[in-house]
This record gives C-alpha cells, sequence and structure tokens, in this order.
C-alpha cells in the first residue's frame, strides 16, 4: 500500500507539471483527490490493513492528501498569475496611436451672435428683459403709436392669428411691457424671436431681433450715439465707420438708421453695399412722446433713446455668409464651420 501511495504520489506530480489551465487541474484533482478519486480509492484498502499498522498508513495517506492538496492550490494560485500576466502584455494601450474622436456639436451662428450682442450691452449696464412671441395688436402696435388701418402697417407684413393677437412683429413690445410695470431710470434690451410674412435670400418667417431702451432724466442724441457707436466698434472691429442717417419709426422722434462701413470691401463699394460703401445695419431714435403718454411717463422730465437690430443680418456680415435661409437649414456641414 505503502507502495502504491509513492506511485500515485509521483503519478499526481508527473501530471500536475504537465497542466497549463483551471479546468484540466480542477479535472485533475477530482481524478486524484476528489470523492471517488485515486486516493479514496486507497483508503478503501485500509480495512485489509492490520490494526496495529493502520494509523501508520492513517496517517501517511493523510499526509500525501494533504500534501498534494497544497500542490493542486499552489499550481492554482500560479495559473492565475500567468493568466493576468497574459492578459496584460496583450491588452497593452499604443498610446502613439490616434484617438477616436467623438463629434462633437457647435454652437448656432445665429446663438454665438445673439450671446455675443448680449454680453456686451451688459457690461454696459444693460438688463435683460423678455416679452411674448404671440402679443396683442396694443403691445405690438398701437402702444408703440402705429394705430389701425395706418399707413406705418404697412412697414412690416405681419401674421395676424385674429383681429387683436399677432405673431410680434418686432421686439418693440417689450418697451411697453417694461415701462408699463417699472419706473424711469430704465435701461433694457430684449433679445427674442420675431415673425414677418416674407421670405427670400435676405428675409426667413422667423427670425432674431434685439431691441434696446433706457430712460432716464437729461438722456440725449448723443449718449444714444455713443452707446450704439461702442457697441458696433465691438462687434465688428474697433475702429468701424459708423453712419447715423435720418429716417423714420413711428415709436421713435428723431429716428435714424445706422449704417457700418461695409465689411466686405471696406467702405470701397461692392454688390453687398450695393457699391454705397456701407451697410443698413440697425434702426433707433429718441422715444416718442406719444409712446410715453401710453405708459403713463412724462415727456417734460423724461427722455429716452431705442434701437432695434437683426441679430442674423449681424451674423451674416461678421461670416460672410450671403442668403439668410441657410441658417435654417441645419445642414450640419454648414453649422460646424462656424466655432
Ligand atoms: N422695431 C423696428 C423694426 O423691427 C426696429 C427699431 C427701430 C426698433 C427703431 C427701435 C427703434 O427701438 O428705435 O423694424
Amino acid at each position: 500500500m505503502q507502495e502504491k501511495l509513492e506511485e500515485v504520489k509521483k503519478q499526481a506530480q508527473a501530471e500536475l507539471g504537465g497542466i497549463s489551465d483551471e479546468v484540466s487541474l480542477q479535472n485533475l484533482k477530482a481524478k486524484f483527490l476528489g470523492r471517488k478519486g485515486v486516493i479514496t480509492e486507497i483508503l478503501k484498502g485500509m480495512k485489509d490493513v492490520s490494526p496495529e499498522d493502520r494509523p501508520k498508513m492513517g496517517q501517511l495517506i493523510n499526509e500525501v492528501k494533504t500534501g498534494l492538496e497544497k500542490q493542486f492550490d499552489e499550481k492554482s494560485v500560479q495559473l492565475k498569475e500567468e493568466k493576468k500576466k497574459k492578459s496584460i502584455a496583450e491588452e497593452k494601450l499604443d498610446v502613439t496611436l490616434p484617438g477616436r474622436s467623438l463629434p462633437v456639436g457647435t454652437k448656432h451662428p445665429v446663438s454665438q451672435v445673439m450671446e455675443e450682442v448680449i454680453s456686451i450691452f451688459e457690461k454696459m449696464g444693460f438688463e435683460v428683459a423678455e416679452g411674448p412671441e404671440i402679443e396683442t395688436d396694443y403691445y405690438n402696435f398701437e402702444a408703440l403709436n402705429i394705430p389701425k388701418n395706418h399707413p406705418a402697417r404697412d412697414m412690416q407684413d405681419t401674421f395676424y392669428i385674429s383681429d387683436d393677437v399677432v405673431l410680434r412683429t418686432h421686439t418693440s413690445p417689450v418697451q411697453i411691457r417694461v415701462m408699463e410695470k417699472e419706473e424711469p431710470p430704465i435701461k433694457i434690451i430684449a433679445p427674442g424671436r420675431v415673425y414677418r410674412c416674407d421670405s427670400d435670400v435676405s428675409h426667413t418667417p422667423m427670425f432674431h431681433q434685439v431691441e434696446g431702451l433706457l430712460v432716464d432724466k437729461n438722456i440725449t442724441f448723443g449718449d444714444l450715439k455713443g452707446v450704439l457707436t461702442e457697441f458696433l466698434g465691438l462687434i465688428f472691429g474697433e475702429g468701424i465707420g459708423v453712419r447715423f442717417r435720418p429716417s423714420f419709426f413711428p415709436f421713435t422722434e428723431p429716428s435714424a438708421e445706422v449704417d457700418i462701413e461695409c465689411v466686405i470691401c471696406d467702405g470701397k463699394g461692392c454688390r453687398v453695399c450695393k457699391e454705397s460703401g456701407w451697410l443698413e445695419i440697425l434702426g433707433c431714435g429718441m422715444v416718442d412722446p406719444e409712446v410715453f403718454k401710453s405708459v403713463n411717463y412724462d415727456p417734460e422730465i423724461y427722455s429716452g433713446f431705442a434701437f432695434g437690430m437683426g441679430i442674423e443680418r449681424i451674423t451674416m456680415l461678421k461670416f460672410g455668409i450671403n442668403d439668410i435661409r441657410l441658417f435654417f437649414e441645419n445642414d450640419i456641414r454648414f453649422l460646424k464651420q462656424f466655432i
């Protein structure tokens, strides 16, 4: 029995040496140490051993058994280590390979310019005000000194929802809403969407405006010129030529349109500026006393200026875009050019 035990031990160790994976190891362990394994088989032979030899035999079998168990366990740890080393070697990263880039969105050019315009006026102390896009006839027209059936209504092609409700055609009604609620001094800008029944290379039925309103005592046209000239220099580049041209708006008196030197030809004359060297960029003026009356401000005490500009137009001139409709087609090849 002793010899057999010795032989089994050697055989197990020999086979163990040839094992290279965990599954074979477990099978081998079952073969020698399992319930129906070789050692169990040997134990069955104990009944034939003489009683005086039994304790010694028992001890011997036990030694072989625990010895083998230990070796199997060590082999298992060794296999796990090797597996880990192998996978680390195989999964090595080549950090010199170019990475896979994730597509990242870009801010819409109109949003970029809108944010820039707002930020410039905020730095000058203007606060942002908002109003509804579905507006009453009163705020959109009447309170701004544009009475029903007056020819001035033809200046804007309006989407009427009913006789008294329109999609706002400009951001000017926010002026009225703010002045109704607050007393001067007022210093606000009102950015937002506006709607007109119009569509060609320079018009879309929806576009964006920023309105401005400043009301206090002793506000002059000089203040208006100063604020807008500073603004245009910041948005189009310091030193850009600016001119104020007399114009008409029902809600300002006097009114002006502001032109900048053509950014395409530097004022020399080209197709974009129709050879004039100038580009119309916004409307403005001193708040008409009629407007002050509709919000119960005393025009003898207060004066103010207002202005309004189209954000798509400024964006087109800044980026050299020649068709306003490109903004709303959402073609990524177009949009991702403006970062
Ligand atoms: N609301 C005018 C428009 O949409 C723009 C405008 C002109 C606004 C003069 C003003 C202003 O506040 O004073 O055509």
